[in-house]
C-alpha cells in the first residue's frame, strides 16, 4: 500500500462532526480538507482537527487535487449532487443515510459510479455493528431456528427535523439492519404516521414489511417519545434473541426460550412454552463508525466492492420510497415489485356495525364502517 488515503469531508454538523473525528483519529487515512457552508463550523474544524477547510465541494475539488476520497454527511437533499459531483470527478465516494431521496436518483448514481469505476458506499452503519453482525452470524447458523418476526425501536425525544420526516431519518438504519440480516428482501411494506409538531413531517411512523415464508418485520421510530431506545428482537421457532444498543454493556442477549408448534406435539399433548438460559455474547468494543470507515478505506485501496455498497443503498430507498407512497396512502401496503398497491386494486369496503364474517376481507386494506 501506498501514502495515506487523502479524505476529504463535506457537512460538519451534529454528525459530520463524529465523521471527522473519526476520520482525524484513524492511523489508515488523512483528513485533509474539510467544507462546511457555515463559517463558525469550519473555525470549529480547524481548531479541532487542524484541517483546511473549504465553503463548498467544488471548492475542494479544485484546491486539493490530492485527495481521492470524498465522505459526505450533509443534509439528505445534498446527497444526490455531491454525490453526483465527487463521482464525476472521478473521486471515491462514500454517502451518508439515506443514500438519496428517490430510486431514480439511487440508480443514477450507482450507474455513474459503475461506469467510471468508483468505489459508492452508502453510511449503513448497522451493518458494520459487532453486534448485528453476531447477530447475522447466529440467525445463518440456524441457531434461532426459522425466523418469524423482528421488530425494532428507534425512539427519544430528540432532534427534529424540518427537511425530512422521521421515517426518511432513523429508518434507513433499521431496514438496512433487517435486510442484513435476513438477507431478504420484503415482499411489501405499509406504513401509518403522523405529523404533530410540523405540518407535513410525520413525528412518529410505524412501518411494517411482510416478507415471503410468512416472515415479518416491524419498526418503530419516533423524535416525540419520552424514551431512548434503539432495540431490535429477533424471535425464531427455536431460539429469541435482544439487541439493546442504547444499554451500556451487554447489548445482545439471546434466549433459549420459545413455544413448541402444534405440529411438533405428539397427539393430545399441549403446546409447550420454554424459558431456558439467557446467553451474554462477548462483542469486540470497537465504534461502529471506525469499523464502517475501516471498510470504507479497505475498499478504496483494494478495489472491492463495501458491504453497504449503491445496491444495499438503492434497496434501502426502494422500501422507503414505497414506504412514503404508502403513507400518504394512509397505511396501504404498497407492493415491493410493482409499486402498486398490494393485495389488488380493491376500493375500501363499506361494512355495517354488525360484524358481518362472510364479507371477503383482503389483509391490509381498509374497511369504512357504515353507522346505520
Ligand atoms: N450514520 C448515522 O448514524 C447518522 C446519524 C445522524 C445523521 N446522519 C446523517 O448524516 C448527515 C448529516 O446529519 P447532521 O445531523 O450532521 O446534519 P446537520 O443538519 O446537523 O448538519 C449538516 C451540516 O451540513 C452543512 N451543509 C449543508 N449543505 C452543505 C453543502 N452543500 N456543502 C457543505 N456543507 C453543507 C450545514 O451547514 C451543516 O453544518 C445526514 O445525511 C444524516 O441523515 C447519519
Amino acid at each position: 500500500m501506498g501514502a495515506r488515503l487523502k479524505v476529504g469531508v463535506v457537512g460538519l454538523g451534529a454528525w459530520g462532526c463524529n465523521v471527522a473525528r473519526c476520520l482525524y483519529e484513524m492511523p489508515e487515512c488523512d483528513l485533509v480538507v474539510c467544507s462546511d457552508l457555515n463559517e463558525a463550523r469550519r473555525s470549529m474544524a480547524e481548531r479541532n482537527w487542524n484541517v483546511q477547510t473549504v465553503a463548498s465541494l467544488d471548492e475542494m475539488l479544485a484546491q486539493h487535487a490530492e485527495i481521492r476520497a470524498v465522505v459526505i454527511s450533509s443534509p439528505a437533499i445534498t446527497h444526490y449532487p455531491l454525490a453526483k459531483k465527487a463521482l464525476l470527478a472521478d473521486k471515491d465516494v462514500f454517502v451518508e443515510k439515506p443514500f438519496t431521496l428517490n430510486v431514480r436518483d439511487a440508480e443514477e448514481l450507482s450507474a455513474l459510479a459503475a461506469a467510471r469505476g468508483r468505489i459508492l458506499m452508502v453510511g449503513h452503519l448497522l451493518e458494520y455493528h459487532p453486534a448485528v453482525n453476531r447477530i447475522r452470524e447466529i440467525i445463518q447458523s440456524g441457531d434461532l431456528g426459522e425466523i418469524y418476526y423482528i421488530y425494532t425501536q428507534r425512539v427519544n425525544l430528540g432532534r427534529i427535523r424540518g427537511d425530512e420526516n422521521a421515517l426518511w431519518s432513523f429508518a434507513p438504519h433499521d431496514l438496512s439492519q433487517i435486510l442484513y440480516i435476513l438477507g431478504e428482501d420484503p415482499v411489501d411494506v405499509s406504513a401509518r404516521g403522523q405529523s404533530f409538531i410540523q405540518d407535513g413531517i410525520e413525528d412518529v411512523v410505524f412501518l411494517s414489511l411482510f416478507f415471503a415464508n410468512r416472515r415479518m418485520a416491524h419498526i418503530h421510530i419516533s423524535w416525540l417519545d419520552p424514551h431512548k431506545m434503539r432495540s431490535t428482537t429477533v424471535v425464531g421457532s427455536k431460539k429469541m434473541l435482544v439487541f439493546d444498543d442504547a444499554a451500556a454493556s451487554e447489548k445482545l442477549r439471546i434466549y433459549d426460550s420459545g413455544a413448541q408448534s402444534p405440529a411438533t406435539c405428539s397427539y393430545g399433548e399441549a403446546i409447550q412454552v420454554r424459558f431456558g438460559d439467557i446467553q451474554i455474547p462477548h462483542l469486540i468494543a470497537t465504534e461502529p463508525l471506525k469499523l464502517e470507515f475501516q471498510h470504507f478505506i479497505n475498499c478504496v485501496e483494494h478495489r472491492i466492492t463495501p458491504r453497504s455498497d449503491s445496491q444495499d443503498g438503492l434497496r434501502v430507498v426502494r422500501i422507503l420510497e414505497a414506504a412514503q407512497k404508502s403513507l400518504e396512502m394512509d397505511g396501504l401496503p404498497v407492493s415491493l415489485h410493482s409499486g402498486a398497491v398490494s393485495k389488488a386494486l380493491h376500493p375500501p369496503q363499506t361494512i355495517n356495525r354488525q360484524w358481518t364474517p362472510s364479507l371477503p376481507m383482503v389483509p391490509g386494506m381498509p374497511v369504512v364502517v357504515a353507522h346505520s
